[in-house]
């Protein structure tokens, strides 16, 4: 029995439709992330980031769950460990497949945060600069509940004592290309844990890895799983 970290980013969500950021065609290719994803692209144009946001929460309420995450809930349910999933996906894909706990390390589309007294509330619809807080009633401050670049990301000390406590750590789809989350194999390797990658392709840090598998998440994560599974 062992402690295992998860790290999941965009790749696992892919084939339920969600685009990537840095693939040929990702949203980072037709946006440009210092007008759409930073604090300072918000104060110089909120309309567009709030529609850029809005857009992506109606993508999200069409996609379904894949194989991919219906296996990581399957293991959680499972497995006699602690299995800690952190993502860097803002959409809920693992929890509509049954995952009940997800830490969110980049936010979620369906929060709304009020950026005049951190009220945080769940929100489904389209966002508009007309929205009110329904706590201290701030028109024009409320946000998704996402961090952009230049912001903290959510829950670093909790993940971090996880990674120190974790035997296997595990990496899907996801481009090791944005910190502090592309770090963390180094953190789990150096607290004396098996690192493995899942991915599509070979990732930026995928030297990092002591085994690295290439695939599509919704064939090699329910084959891991189910190994793993049967292993116990
Ligand atoms: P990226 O778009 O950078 O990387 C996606 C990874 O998924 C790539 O390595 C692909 O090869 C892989 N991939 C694509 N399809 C796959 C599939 N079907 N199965 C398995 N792997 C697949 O996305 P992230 O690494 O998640 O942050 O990006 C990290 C952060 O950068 C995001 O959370 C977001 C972004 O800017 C913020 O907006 C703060």
């Amino acid at each position: 029995m062992q402690n295992i970290v998860i790290l999941t980013g965009a790749g696992v969500s892919a084939e339920s439709g969600l685009g990537t950021f840095r693939d040929m065609d990702g949203l980072w290719t037709r946006y440009d992330l210092a007008d759409v994803a930073t604090p300072e692209g918000y104060q110089r144009d909120p309309d567009l980031v709030l529609a850029f946001y809005n857009a992506r929460r109606r993508n999200c309420r069409e996609a379904i769950p894949n194989a991919a995450h219906y296996a990581l809930a399957r293991l959680e349910e499972t497995f006699p460990g602690r299995v800690t999933l952190v993502t860097q996906n803002i959409d809920d894909l693992h929890e509509r497949a049954g995952h009940r706990e997800v830490i969110h390390m980049h936010g979620e589309l369906m929060k709304a945060l009020c950026g005049a007294c951190d009220h945080r509330w769940g929100w489904l619809g389209t966002m508009s600069r007309d929205d009110a807080c329904p706590v201290c009633g701030a028109v024009g401050q409320v946000r998704p509940d996402v961090v952009w670049f230049g912001e903290v990301p959510y829950w670093m000390d909790e993940i971090a004592a996880r990674l120190a406590r974790c035997k296997l750590f595990l990496s899907i789809g996801t481009s090791g290309a944005v910190y502090p989350a592309a770090g963390f194999v180094a953190e789990a390797s150096a607290q004396g844990a098996r690192t493995l990658e899942l991915n599509l392709e070979q990732s930026d840090g995928a030297a990092l890895f002591d085994q690295v598998r290439l695939g599509p998440a919704s064939q090699t994560v329910p084959a891991w799983v189910s190994a793993l599974i049967d292993a116990e």
